[in-house]
């Protein structure tokens, strides 16, 4: 038998889970949902839902793809318990959902990337939106954007973006913290601080049954969760690497990207527009909020041209492993051409992304059913499936490599970890499904969507 691939280094995997991680989710999502779900009091439960379910939910899907060395879809069977295959081909269908709104929007970075150039949404950046976010123009470039994520998965240059990857979230960094800099002189920095920052329980305890669903579906998508990505960028590592410190490393560092985007967003919000928290209540509030702020910048065609650059990069690193998970499933079960395969998929998946591009209601709707709906089912399944079904090698399969759980069965942490991902995680996620469910529902019933 041939030895396995494995990461040759630690660094390689970090960079790799880190650039699935930051993508639109960071830039795009995050900012809007906290906008239009209460500002801090959505910061404050997004934060305890990263932290305290997607963290250890994280764990989990590390043990399951370190321990089989296999994808999402095998790796349950080579543990031993091929009738939870079915959790894996979730993820795949989730990950197929997902790619179809994920590419409407990745369009909109294209057409902000030549409106930077041409100057277009210098002066009504909320005009523009509206203008190029639906409608026959969204088609176009949600095509342009499918094609591609299509072009780099059939041609397998993924490494080249995969590489670029590794520059792009630095320069996200820095741009996003320059950003940050500059909206804290704007006029309405105070305001969008404290928008952004000091949560009112009131205002939780409230909107609980709509902000605990986004803020969890959001932990989940953010992290690249529930799609058993992690679960084969795990498969890979070798068992002297700690997965809790690993994890770690890239939950803080997903998070810090975020924040810096709220930083960067919610001054600009608060100068800018008369309400923000109802106006740009909406999916248009990063691209109108960060079009704003390069619209009165000093040489704001080029920051603009070159922070829309890199949100693209960000977002085909995203794309291409969105369209690999249906991909390698369909060419490992039928050993037909990729590149057939993956142009069919992606046109597949265009075709399915198509009605998001109607308004911003049906965007919404792609959203909230992967959020509320197949990320928290998905969550659940895995969190019973380490907790309660795999539960000896996900004991043992933690404590390798890691300080905390050297010796098998004396380690405290790697004891109350196993506990967590059996009681709580289930419970919280299941209880959030409950809610992300009826606030979809009433959404449909209510004529929210369509
Ligand atoms: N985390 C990505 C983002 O924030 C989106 C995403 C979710 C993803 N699941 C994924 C990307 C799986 C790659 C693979 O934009």
């Amino acid at each position: 038998m041939s030895t396995r691939e494995t990461w040759t280094t630690r660094a390689g995997f970090i960079f790799a889970a880190v650039g699935s991680a930051v993508g639109l989710g960071n830039i795009w999502s995050f900012p809007f949902q906290t906008a239009s779900n209460g500002g801090a009091a959505f910061l404050v439960v997004y934060l305890l839902a990263v932290f305290l379910i997607g963290f250890p939910t994280m764990l989990a899907e590390f043990v399951i793809g370190r321990r089989s060395e296999q994808n999402a879809i095998s790796a349950f069977e080579r543990l031993g318990f091929s009738n939870w295959t079915f959790t894996g081909a979730l993820g795949v269908f989730a990950a197929f959902v997902t790619l179809a709104f994920y590419s409407v929007v990745g369009g909109w970075v294209l057409r902000y990337i030549v409106g930077s150039l041409t100057g277009a949404y210098f002066g009504d950046t909320a005009g523009y939106f509206a203008a190029i976010s639906a409608g026959p123009g969204a088609i176009v470039t949600h095509a342009a954007f499918m094609a591609i994520t299509i072009g780099i998965v059939a041609f397998g240059v993924a490494d080249g973006i995969e590489r670029a990857t590794k520059f792009m979230i630095p320069a996200i960094i820095v741009l996003l913290i320059g950003l940050a800099g500059w909206g804290a002189t704007l006029s309405g920095a105070g305001a969008g601080y404290s928008y952004y920052l000091s949560p009112d329980v009131d205002v939780i305890l409230s909107n609980f049954g709509s902000i605990v669903p986004s803020a969890m579906g959001q932990a989940f998508f953010t992290l690249s969760l529930g799609f058993g990505v992690m679960i084969a960028y795990a498969s890979y590592l070798g068992s002297d690497d700690s997965l809790p410190g690993d994890s770690a490393i890239i939950v803080v560092l997903n998070t810090v990207v975020a924040l810096l985007a709220g930083f960067a967003v919610f001054p600009v919000l608060f100068s800018t527009l008369e309400d923000p928290t109802t106006t740009s209540g909406g999916m248009g509030t990063a691209f109108t909020a960060l079009a704003g702020a390069f619209g009165q910048l000093p040489a704001g065609q080029v920051l603009g041209f070159v922070f829309f650059v890199v949100l693209l990069f960000a977002a085909l690193s995203s794309s291409i492993s969105l369209l690999e998970a249906p991909t390698s499933y369909v060419v490992d079960t039928y050993d037909y051409d990729r590149w057939k395969i993956a142009v069919g998929v992606g046109v597949v998946t265009f075709v399915v992304g198509v009605p998001s591009t109607f308004g911003i209601t049906w965007l919404a709707f792609y959203n909230d059913l992967v959020f509320n709906v197949l990320l928290p089912v998905a969550v659940f399944l895995i969190a019973v499936f380490v907790g309660w079904v795999a539960d000896a090698e996900a004991f043992d399969e933690l404590g390798r490599g890691s300080v905390v759980g050297d010796v098998p069965g004396t380690a405290p942490l790697t004891t109350i970890w196993l506990w967590w991902v059996r009681v709580v995680v289930p419970i919280v996620v299941l209880y959030t499904l409950y809610l992300g469910v009826t606030s979809l529902y009433t959404g449909l019933t209510t004529g929210g969507y369509f």
